[in-house]
């Protein structure tokens, strides 16, 4: 039977209480489809460095490597904030592990089901059939890596820097990226940049105009960063695809996934080079973070790291019947009126329920 290995990487906060439930999902859609996984459950971020000094342990990213994709948790923490920037979970294990494993890109669906738009901050007569947008963001270049950045005494005060630089090609393999997506969805491409202003934005839609010559059935347009920022809760449903750098798509996802209801509903895959067969290797993770406002309460949503596991199964292993499976039960769970705490609004038809048994709720309608 189709077998796969998979590192389980839970890190720090509501981690492992999503990781764990988003596995029991793993389980039965194995059950269902006939495949198995192994999975090699490693330490990374605040828990690493408690257990081994480190945020991402050397038989970590071996595991990583032999393995066919990355379930990944969220890292950092209270805990772990006054560490040495370089060996904080963020900087010392997440941001890394993009890097070593060259996952350049992005993709965060920001879908608002409409049984789900009540819970949107957005007034609910602009979005009555929900929205589907899909932003895809540039992950292992722009100002999170740009060299020099550092801090240092300057006429007696300390000064701190940061590059923004990004080279031709990373942006052309971003937008070749956002433009396929956009000719599998509504062929609209809106790229974000800040071009009246930096000059990476300059050489960003530079390269896009010029990529968008090989797809000429997608219409694309540009847009500033803070008006997209305006237009994405105005109209979220205007959008199809979204397209942007770094540090832009960083805050944009995290305003997309509110106004779909909530953080903890949003997955993410970030995808390396696209493999022969049409794969890819990829780390899969809720786009929120470890939330150690809820952590150990046992009150966190799962969906995202549920939706992250059916993002892993589509892109990295090509199950793609148990992902849509996974998809499917998922929004059953929600028109059915199971709500966690983020998305709960006291609407009637509603049961509030925590982790386990939302997962329970999406485990019953697979
Ligand atoms: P956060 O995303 O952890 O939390 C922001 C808010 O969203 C909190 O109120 C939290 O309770 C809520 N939230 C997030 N996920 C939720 C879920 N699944 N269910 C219900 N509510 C949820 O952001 P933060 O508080 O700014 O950061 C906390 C820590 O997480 C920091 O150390 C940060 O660096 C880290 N972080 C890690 C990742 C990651 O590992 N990928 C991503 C973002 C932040
Ligand atoms: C995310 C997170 C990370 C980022 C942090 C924790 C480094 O916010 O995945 O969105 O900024 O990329
Ligand atoms: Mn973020």
């Amino acid at each position: 039977s189709r077998s796969y290995r998979i590192a389980v990487l839970a890190g720090d906060g509501i981690g492992p209480e999503v990781m764990s439930e988003a596995l029991r999902v793993l389980d039965a859609v194995e059950a269902k489809f006939g495949f198995t996984t192994t999975r090699e459950e490693r330490f990374v971020g605040g828990a690493a460095i408690d257990a081994t000094g480190h945020p991402l342990p050397p038989e970590t990213i071996a595991s990583c490597e032999a393995s066919d994709a990355i379930l990944f948790g969220s890292v950092g923490g209270p805990k772990w904030e006054s560490l040495p920037p370089d060996i904080q979970p963020e900087r010392g294990a997440l941001l890394p592990l993009r890097k070593h494993f060259g996952l350049f890109a992005n993709l965060r669906p920001g879908v608002c089901l409409p049984s789900l738009t009540h819970a949107s901050p957005v007034k609910n007569e602009l979005i009555p059939n929900g929205f589907d947008v899909l932003c895809v963001r540039e992950l292992t270049g722009g100002v999170y890596f740009g060299q020099p950045k550092g801090r240092e005494e300057r006429d007696g005060e300390p000064v701190a820097f940061d590059t923004m630089i990004y080279r031709k090609s990373e942006i052309d393999r971003i937008l070749r990226v956002a433009f396929t997506a956009a000719m599998g969805r509504g062929k609209r491409l809106v790229s974000v940049d800040k071009a009246n202003v930096l000059a990476t934005s300059v050489l960003w839609r530079e390269t896009a105009v010029e990529v968008a010559k090989d797809f000429p059935e997608v219409e694309m347009s540009h847009l500033y960063v803070d008006n997209a920022a305006m237009q994405l809760v105005r109209r979220p449903d205007s959008f199809d695809v979204l397209v942007t750098e770094n540090l832009f798509g960083d805050i944009l996802s995290d305003e997309m996934a509110m106004i779909s209801g909530s953080l903890g509903m949003l997955p993410s895959a970030s995808l390396g080079k696209q493999k022969e067969g049409g794969l890819y290797f990829g780390m899969y993770e809720p786009s929120g973070g470890s939330a150690p406002d809820i952590a150990g309460k046992g009150i966190a949503n799962p969906i995202a790291q549920i939706l992250s596991t059916a993002m892993l199964l589509r892109f990295s292993l090509g199950e793609n019947e148990a992902a849509a499976a996974i998809e499917a039960a998922v929004a059953k769970a929600i028109d059915d009126g199971f709500r966690t705490g983020d998305i709960a609004t006291g609407a009637a038809g509603e049961t509030k329920v925590g982790t386990a048994a939302m997962a329970d709720a999406i485990l019953a309608r697979l």
